[in-house]
This record gives structure tokens, C-alpha cells and sequence, in this order.
């Protein structure tokens, strides 16, 4: 596996690539690597020649200092488990060389899913998500890239920043599906931060969209989200939304016509440690 810390030298490596006709597949991450991640380098591998991925704890997304200080960072595994899955290029960068000091930013029009769910409980991360992304993508430039649906919300605002942006035009988007522990519970790097109890209870939070996924059906939504917000707050969690929206634009849907496809999201906090996870119910 080939290591670049800056882009100067991804770059010449990439362009070496791309004149051998050779394509490039992409996977961002923060680190702290998981079987999800490894996941998407999988899915990469599978239908792209060179498979890069990112390590980058990106600041600017972190609306939360603490939760930004105690983010997991795992180098030395996350570099063995790359290697173990055959990655071939890891870029990880220092913070300067992604923000050079001076730079300017641009603001990202992200219309309503700036402030649904995840943008009204974390203010401005989703700009963050899109200044980092567009940054990689420009230094990249990949034909396909990978994201986990875990981030459902992040997906869709990623296929905005593609489709708003020209230079990335042809930048094909695959999301692979969320990679669960076997009792359900979503794979996270902020798994890593949960006591054993709370470990017990947190697939509470998949069980709970399964119940809606089953007690869904045509008419008024608001009785099933109250209980699911009430399972939640009794196991213990501090529930910041129980969702339900449209599949396609994220609109919360309250009245279901019983034919449009739905997704269930769920944000809440166990103890110190924010989970999220979604499922698409009908
Ligand atoms: O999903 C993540 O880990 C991050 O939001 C991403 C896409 C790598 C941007 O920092």
C-alpha cells in the first residue's frame, strides 16, 4: 500500500495511474476503521482498479469540540487493516495541507437537508462534510466513490454536492448498505466509546426501526413515532429525533398515503456517545 501525506505527491501517483487508463475508486473515512469501511473498500475494489481511501478527522464537521477531541484515532490498526484488505493508496494528510491557511470557502447550497434532522441537531456539519469532500474530491479525482447509507442523510447531501458541482459531473456515487453487529447494533467508530452495558442496550436503536418498519401503515404517523421515542427514552437513551421521511427528498412525512417509500432515522445519545441509524420501512 502506497502511503501520501501530500497532495503534491498523491497527485503525481494518481496522474501516473489515470495515463495507464487505469480507474480510480474512492473511499473517504475519518479512521478508526471498522468492518463498514472495510466494506466500502470492498465494493471498490470489486468495480474500480486503484482503490484509494482518506484518513482525515475533519475539523470543520465537528459541531462539538469534545466530541472532535475524543474521536477515535487508531493509525497504526486502521494502516493494518488497509493492508489486510488491499487497499492500494492511503492519503492522510495534516490538517494544513487541506486547509492552507487563506483559503476561502465556498458555501454550499443544500436546501432543506442543511436543516433537517442531522443539519438541526448539528449545525453547519453538513457544510463541514461538503468543504472536506469537495477538497478531496478535487485532489482525487476519482470516477467512483463510496459512501455507507449508515449516513443517509450524508449520502444525500453528497449526491447534491455531485450534482451542484460541474467538475464532478462525472463522478459515479455508489452506497453500500450499513454493516451491523449481530445483534443489530450499526457499525460505528463511535461504537468504540460505549461501556459494556451501554453496548447492551444500544441495539435498542435497531430494534426500534424495525418495530416501525413493521407497525407502519397507511394514515397518521405520529402515534408509532411516539412509541418509538418512548422504547428509546425508557432503555435509557437521550432521543434527539425519531424520524420518518420521504426516501427520496428526506421531507418528514406525518400522513402516509401508504405508497411513497419511506426511511426511518433515528439520532440519540447513550450516555456521552451520539448514535445514528436508519432503515428504509416501506
Ligand atoms: O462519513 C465520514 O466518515 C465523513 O463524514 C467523511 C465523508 C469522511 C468526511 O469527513
Amino acid at each position: 500500500m502506497k502511503v501520501f501525506k501530500k497532495i503534491r505527491d498523491i497527485q503525481d501517483y494518481l496522474q501516473r495511474q489515470e495515463e495507464k487508463k487505469l480507474n480510480i475508486g474512492f473511499v473517504p473515512t475519518m479512521g478508526a476503521l471498522h468492518q463498514g469501511h472495510l466494506s466500502l473498500l470492498e465494493a471498490c475494489k470489486a468495480s474500480c482498479d486503484i482503490a484509494v481511501v482518506s484518513i482525515f478527522v475533519n475539523p470543520t464537521q465537528f459541531n462539538d469540540k469534545n466530541d472532535l477531541e475524543k474521536y477515535p484515532r487508531t493509525i497504526e490498526k486502521d494502516m493494518t487493516l488497509l493492508i489486510g484488505a488491499d487497499c492500494d493508496v492511503l492519503f492522510y494528510p495534516e490538517a494544513e495541507e487541506i486547509y492552507p491557511p487563506g483559503e476561502i470557502t465556498r458555501i454550499y447550497d443544500l436546501q432543506s437537508l442543511e436543516n433537517l434532522f442531522e443539519g438541526a441537531y448539528r449545525p453547519g456539519h453538513f457544510q463541514g462534510v461538503c468543504q472536506v469532500v469537495d477538497r478531496l474530491f478535487s485532489i482525487v479525482q476519482p470516477h467512483t466513490v463510496f459512501f455507507g447509507q449508515k449516513d443517509y442523510q450524508q449520502c444525500m447531501v453528497i449526491k447534491r454536492l455531485i450534482a451542484t458541482t460541474p467538475s464532478f459531473h462525472s463522478i459515479e456515487m455508489t452506497i453500500v448498505p450499513t454493516m451491523r453487529e449481530p445483534d443489530g447494533l450499526a457499525m460505528s467508530s463511535r461504537n468504540m466509546r460505549l461501556s459494556e452495558e451501554e453496548k447492551q442496550v444500544a441495539p435498542t436503536i435497531y430494534q426500534t426501526l424495525l418495530f416501525l418498519k413493521d407497525a407502519i401503515e397507511a394514515g397518521a404517523l405520529t402515534h408509532i413515532k411516539k412509541t418509538a421515542t418512548l422504547r428509546l427514552s425508557e432503555k435509557g437513551f437521550t432521543v434527539d429525533y425519531v424520524g420518518i421521511a420521504d426516501a427520496y427528498t428526506l421531507e418528514p412525512v406525518d400522513e402516509w398515503d401508504g405508497q411513497k417509500p419511506l426511511v426511518a432515522l433515528i439520532a440519540a445519545f447513550l450516555g456521552q456517545v451520539r448514535l445514528i441509524d436508519n432503515l428504509v420501512i416501506a
